[in-house]
């Protein structure tokens, strides 16, 4: 048995991937934060109560899990102080929370550039988060990055100053107000106090946890279709959500990669801007936005909605080499008469199961849909598949057919529990 497990979003983010991370997590000796940053927002219940999670590896709150911060995650230390410091409120101890030296600090002049870029980009705005994520990533490329290792041994003060001057010029040439480089250094050295007691080397410890046959769980983060490179480009976010991303953001090798979960929900939703085939933006979309609480965890922004795309999800299959699919929110759609699944694009008459975020092979294309039957009434206590209404049956029966992975777990309802484990 293979001791990598990976969960991965399959279309825009916010497919759910918090709650199957934290029921496969109780199996898994450690559980790893592999990119992105605070841009991503895990909610999950627990005992009733519910979290949101930016940073921090939704295994954290099991006890016996270590929760680790690979090096491919660009940290805001404010954000994740404050998730270090909410763990600890609720009685739940962050001694299992790992840190890599290699990841890249986020520092108040990223999220400034990225709010100012995003100004300057007017109709062609990407929807960013605002985090910095964007410009922490290009910092990291550009090789004047600070990274955890160097923000804990106090190896940083140099640099940083250089990078505040530098951003500076920048943000004068555009009277944008700029940045005191004394005030950030004074709360960055406060910030490396805190954190020093969780930054290790993490590719060894990964690695040795690995032959000591450990299980390891990585979480996925944004998702297949906000992927720098295989999503809708420049409508994404700036790091690679999928599979690649796991290994280059962890040091864990493809060969001890083992199941790849990928998470959709029975219907879609994106936030930020991008086109979106099966969009519905009209009172279908609507609805679905309010039975579903369709609204950011990270911006609180209202996500677009509309009907699931097979074409997308074969993409994202393949892709990421995903070896079952997780379908939350079926009880979501479940609330409505008649739904709608998009099984083909169709273009100068021709269906075609190829997907493409190319504005030009869009133009003109348009979703193949098979309607079925909803009213599923209330599953959420149902545990096997077989028990299922007929009408969720034909549903989910007809995606599994198309896109020929086996669907391993269906989300009936809000809470922890409401899952059924195939
Ligand atoms: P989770 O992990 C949904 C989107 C943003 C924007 C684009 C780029 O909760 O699924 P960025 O701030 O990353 O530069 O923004 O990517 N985006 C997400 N949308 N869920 C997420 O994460 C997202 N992370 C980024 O809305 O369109
Ligand atoms: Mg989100």
């Amino acid at each position: 048995m293979k001791k990598v497990n990976v969960v991965l979003g399959s279309f825009y983010g916010d497919e759910g991937k918090g709650k199957i991370i934290d029921y496969l997590s109780q199996n898994a000796d450690i559980s790893v934060r592999c990119t992105g940053g605070n841009n991503a927002g895990h909610s999950i219940e627990v005992n009733g109560k519910k979290f949101a999670f930016h940073l921090i590896p939704s295994g954290i709150l099991n006890e016996k899990t270590l929760a680790v911060i690979g090096n491919g995650v660009v940290i805001d230390p404010k954000v994740l102080i404050e998730e270090i410091n909410t763990v600890k409120e609720n009685g739940y101890s962050t001694k299992n929370l790992k840190i890599s030296d290699k990841a890249h600090v986020i520092f108040p002049y990223h999220i400034e550039m990225d709010k100012l870029l995003e100004s300057l980009r007017k109709e062609g705005k990407i929807g960013t988060t605002a985090r910095g994520i964007g410009p922490a990533y290009c910092d990291k490329y550009e090789r004047c990055g600070i990274r955890m290792g160097d923000l804990v041994s106090k190896r940083f003060e140099k640099q940083l100053r250089k990078n505040i001057e530098n951003k500076n010029r920048i943000f004068e040439m555009y009277n944008y107000e700029t940045i005191d480089a004394d005030k950030v250094v004074e709360e960055y050295n406060k910030y490396a106090d805190f954190l020093k007691e969780y930054v290790v080397d993490t590719v060894y410890l990964l690695h040795n946890a690995l032959e000591e046959d450990k299980q390891i769980l990585c979480e996925g983060a944004q998702a297949t279709l906000l992927d720098i490179d295989f999503g809708s480009y420049p409508f994404v976010t700036s790091s690679n959500p999928t599979i690649g991303g796991i290994c280059t953001g962890t040091g864990i090798a493809a060969k001890d990669i083992g199941e790849v979960y990928g998470v959709l929900k029975a219907y879609s939703s994106r936030v930020g801007e991008g086109p979106y085939l099966t969009e519905q933006n009209n009172e279908i979309g609507d609805t679905i936005r309010e039975l579903g609480h369709e609204y950011g965890t990270t911006t609180k922004r209202p996500r677009r909605c509309g009907w699931l795309d097979l074409v997308a999800l074969k993409y994202a299959v393949m892709v990421n080499g995903i070896t079952g699919l997780a379908i939350n929110h079926v009880d979501t759609i479940g609330k409505l008469d008649k739904i709608k699944l998009c099984v083909a694009y169709k273009k100068d008459g021709k269906e075609s199961m190829r997907f493409s975020t190319d504005m030009d092979y869009l133009e003109g294309c348009t979703p193949v849909y098979e309607e079925f039957d909803g009213n599923f009434g209330d599953i959420s206590n149902i545990k096997n598949r077989e028990d299922l209404p007929e009408n969720a049956k034909k549903y989910l029966n007809r995606i599994e057919e198309i896109v020929k992975v086996p669907i391993k777990f269906i989300g009936t309802g809000a809470g922890r529990d409401s899952m059924i484990i195939c």
